[in-house]
């Protein structure tokens, strides 16, 4: 399948240039509340670039579904999720990338992470559910970003609200500001169809087998009969209703606004039955980013630089407990990234090459030798990376925008075998970098303190620390309610050497260095606040 791609791809197309490479990519990541239908419409999308044959070919992340505790069917999750992390297809010539998000509200932080290396994102909503907690989140971290969000509202073949309704929420609970592209014609039982205002076509729903794909027949004018005589009257002049009031309460669409994540275009659809899922992708290939420049420390790097950077979103450790190496996902920022070419690890100082980097294509991965910006390289890594680690060609820059948030669980973390606690360390170290869990270091005492964002991960590091690393742990309960990184502001040295004294035992280095305020409620936490106005405290580690 792999080749046969590649094959047209190289038949069809003539050679392209770099920056044509570079304009035809868009890597976006689909977010949703669990269960929204992200799994359902990844698939759909994929079916479109012909990159599977049939429904039901992508094995999704399905984490969510087991149940809570159910930590030994993640570790077989984890095997396919390396599959799925990154879905590429190619579609009317634009080269697409899907990098996945783990519905799974215990593994966030992975999708936050996943974030900092997308262009744009799609988000998943159920029409019935309306906007949900999970949704909340991702969005507001999109929106931090201005990352450019186009919305899909999901199961239109279900009852569910009132579009105008949940256009209304989506505006309120996401703050987004919404302009339909697509409006539909009715809904569950009466659902009919889909009036696409980006082309200015109806396509109907095929009445006789709601839960297959069909290519259901699209009507131009809406003033066609062919359209009154399948909707009937009263169908029809609602919709000519509803399209005025779209048109006199929303914006038009303007797609500089929606680049710099000012205006967010909304379709409707049923991604189960393949509906709507067209005009969202013919719709969002015309007008989603190709790769954008990306802020370093240093300076702002272009895409269409000469020479490669590239930076580490995602760790992915094997399955094979005998072989503990693990895939570390690079997304290239610049230039481009060839095989057995050495690149500069920036933080260890040390030149790498890699002979065998994996590139993604539908659900498969196959090495590449050549990848270019926006594209995301699988390399292999025995322990030299983690998350946030900036590739280069030679300069010395260094990617922001990975931060740590605070975990919302925290353990001590001890060791149950004297005898293993090189192994332990070791273990505890590499699971940090690959972004499981965060290490917090009691400044008093040393002692080690585990954060993570569900509870489900203390039983995942457990289990890995023994399988592979065969080391052993116990946790001991905490009580904090969160970790806090700690600025001192200018002028406030009299106030930090307070806080210092007053507040010692609750104080803890993060693996950074950084300096973590473990607030044992949010009550110490205002207290702590008015009493040193000389510090702030900031939710995360980048501020
Ligand atoms: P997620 O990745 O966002 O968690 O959602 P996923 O795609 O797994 O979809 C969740 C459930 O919603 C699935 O049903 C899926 O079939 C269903 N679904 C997705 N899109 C639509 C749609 O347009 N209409 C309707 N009616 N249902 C939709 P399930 O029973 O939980 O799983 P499965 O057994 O079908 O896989």
């Amino acid at each position: 399948m792999w080749q046969s791609v590649l094959f047209i791809n190289q038949c069809i197309f003539a050679p392209m240039s770099f920056l044509e490479e570079i304009a035809r990519r868009r890597t976006f990541g689909i977010i949703s509340h669990p269960d929204a239908g992200k799994t359902t419409l990844t698939e759909k999308l994929l079916l479109f670039g012909g990159a599977i044959q049939e429904a039901g070919a992508v094995k999704s992340n399905k984490i969510k579904k087991t149940a809570t505790s159910d930590f030994m069917e993640i570790e077989r999750q984890r095997g396919i999720s390396v599959a799925t992390s990154v879905l590429a297809f190619l579609y009317k010539n634009k080269k697409i990338n899907i990098l996945d998000t783990p519905g799974h509200k215990d593994f966030a932080e992975d999708t936050f992470r996943t974030l900092t290396a997308v262009d744009s994102v799609i988000v998943v909503i159920d029409v019935a559910k309306g906007v949900e907690e999970q949704t909340e989140k991702l969005v507001s971290v999109c929106r931090m970003r201005n990352i450019p969000i186009i919305v899909f509202i999901n199961k239109l073949d279900r009852e569910g609200k009132d579009a105008f309704d949940l256009l209304d929420e989506v505006e309120q609970k996401l703050g987004l500001t919404t302009v339909p592209l697509s409006f539909p014609i009715g809904m569950g039982y009466d659902f009919q169809g889909i009036y696409n205002l980006w082309n200015n076509n109806v396509r109907l729903f095929d009445e006789e087998s709601k839960t297959t794909i069909s290519d259901s027949s699209i009507i131009e004018n809406l003033d066609d009969a062919a359209l009154e005589n399948n909707i009937g009257s009263t169908a029809k002049a609602t919709l000519e209703e509803e399209l005025e009031l779209v048109r006199e309460v929303y914006p038009s669409f303007d797609q500089s606004a929606y680049l710099k994540g000012q205006q967010h275009p909304v379709f409707f659809g049923s991604a189960l039955n393949n509906f709507g899922v067209q005009e969202l992708l013919d719709c969002f290939v015309d007008i989603a980013p190709p790769p954008l420049p990306k802020t370093s420390e240093e300076r702002t790097i272009a895409p269409d630089e000469n020479s490669f950077s590239g930076f580490v979103f995602k760790i992915h450790a094997n399955m094979d407990p005998k072989h503990r190496d693990r895939l570390a996902f690079i997304k290239i920022v610049s230039g481009t990234f060839t095989r057995n070419v050495p690149y500069l690890h920036v933080r260890h100082n040390k030149k790498l090459k890699f002979s065998s980097p994996n590139a993604f294509f539908a659900d498969k991965k196959e090495i590449v030798d050549v990848s270019y910006p926006g594209d995301i390289v699988g390399l292999h890594d025995t322990g030299n990376f983690k998350i946030g680690d900036t590739l280069t060609s030679g300069e010395r820059i260094h990617f922001r925008g990975i931060p740590s948030f605070s975990p919302e669980h925290f353990r001590y973390i001890n060791n149950a075998d004297p005898m293993k606690a090189k192994q332990l360390n070791k273990g505890i170290d590499q699971l940090m970098d690959e972004g499981v869990a965060q290490l917090f270091t009691l400044e008093l005492n040393g002692r080690k303190i585990v954060g993570t964002v569900g509870a489900l991960q203390f039983d995942v590091i457990q289990y890995r620390l023994e399988h592979e690393y065969g080391a052993s742990c116990t946790y001991e309960n905490l009580n904090v309610h969160k970790a806090c990184w700690v600025e001192v502001k200018e002028n406030g040295e009299i106030d930090f050497a307070g806080f210092k004294q007053t507040k010692s035992k609750f104080l803890a280095k993060d693996k950074q260095g950084q300096l973590v305020f473990l607030a044992d409620s949010a009550f110490t936490l205002q207290m702590t606040q008015s009493k040193y106005p000389g510090i702030n405290f900031h939710a995360t580690s980048e501020f």
